[in-house]
């Protein structure tokens, strides 16, 4: 498999995927040494940790050739001021190019967008290579749904491992967690903290990146990075895991011809399902607006 953007995010999917100990992972980027200095270093990490993974870098694509998953994670990040959205224009040029390089040696892979503005990017990327919609996703429910849970846990006391949780729509402020689907060793959420402290995670969760942003002065990579890896997992194993992805809706949740995050059933073939939920009055209507929201963006693209 093959990841495209050895940065920040790039890295931390590899490093991730090489201690899974199952694939060859082939490490892509641009600027000269990067791919191969990080892709040496995780090599080295292995014979620490117990692990032997095989991890390339490069400055193109030969030695990707062939791969059955390529996550692309080119692109500019975010820095303290600028919205996801505000990366659309470089980014657009970034993915097209990657995309068109990806399809011309790996033309049967699956393909997992990662890059900003992310909704977006998505179709930017099936409009390139012109693949089913099956095999070209974006990674960003999963990392939304990491951070809803991490706060669920802190407010409750309860493991992070009992908390279900989803949050769908699109990757950027107005995005939906789903509180009616939320449980924490199966009680309702709901029945376990008080109205307002929902609704401060909910808040929390929409603004997760940009807290991260200004933190670190450019956006998140562990959770990020770690999230993609998931999503390769569940393909490379088959593992048919339900997990929210940015998948392209054909009337899914009322919504037509647009990258949206909802559940999915991922495995081998990539999506193999869009699961539908039941969504509240209140819910819906943020749905709407995230829907909205990512029509904007998708309208500015040239691709
Ligand atoms: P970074 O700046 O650390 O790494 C990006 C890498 O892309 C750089 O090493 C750069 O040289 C490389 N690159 C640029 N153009 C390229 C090209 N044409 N071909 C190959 N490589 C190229 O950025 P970071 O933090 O890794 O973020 C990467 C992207 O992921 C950003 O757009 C960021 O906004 C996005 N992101 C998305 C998330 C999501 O949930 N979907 C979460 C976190 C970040
Ligand atoms: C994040 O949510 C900025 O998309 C990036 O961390």
């Amino acid at each position: 498999m093959t990841v495209v953007g050895a940065g920040n995010v790039g890295a931390t999917c590899a490093q991730v995927l090489a201690q899974r100990d199952y694939a060859d992972v082939v490490l892509v980027d641009i600027k000269e040494n990067l791919p191969q200095g990080k892709a040496l270093d995780i090599d080295q990490m292995g014979a620490v940790l117990g692990f032997e993974p095989n991890v390339v870098g490069s400055n193109g694509y030969e030695d990707s050739a062939g791969s059955s998953v390529v996550v692309i994670t080119a692109g500019l990040p975010r820095s303290p001021g600028m919205t996801r959205d505000d990366l659309v224009t470089t980014n657009e040029k970034i993915v097209k190019s990657v995309t068109e390089q990806v399809v011309g040696v790996s033309p049967d892979a699956i393909l997992i967008v990662v890059s900003n503005p992310l909704d977006a990017m998505c179709h930017v990327a099936k409009n390139v290579s012109k693949w089913p919609k099956e095999r070209v996703f974006g990674m960003a429910g999963i990392l939304d749904t990491a951070r809803f849970s991490t706060f669920i846990a802190w407010e409750t006391g309860a493991s992070v491992k009992d908390v279900i949780a989803m949050v769908l729509g699109g990757h950027g402020d107005q995005m939906v967690p789903v509180v009616s689907a939320t449980t924490v060793g199966g009680v309702p959420l709901t029945k376990l903290a008080a109205k307002d402290r929902i609704a401060s995670m909910v808040e929390r969760t929409r603004k997760g990146g940009g807290e991260l942003v200004n933190l670190l002065g450019t956006s998140a990579w562990y959770a990020p990075g770690a999230a993609a890896a998931q999503m390769v997992d569940a393909i490379c194993l088959d593992e048919k895991r339900v997990l929210p992805c940015t998948a392209y809706l054909e009337g899914e949740y009322g919504i037509d011809g647009l990258y949206m995050g909802v559940p999915v059933k991922l495995g081998a073939a990539g999506i193999e399902q869009i699961v539908e939920l039941d969504l509240t009055d209140e819910e819906h209507g943020w749905l709407d607006e995230s829907t909205a929201a990512v029509r904007d963006v998708v309208g500015v693209l040239t691709t």
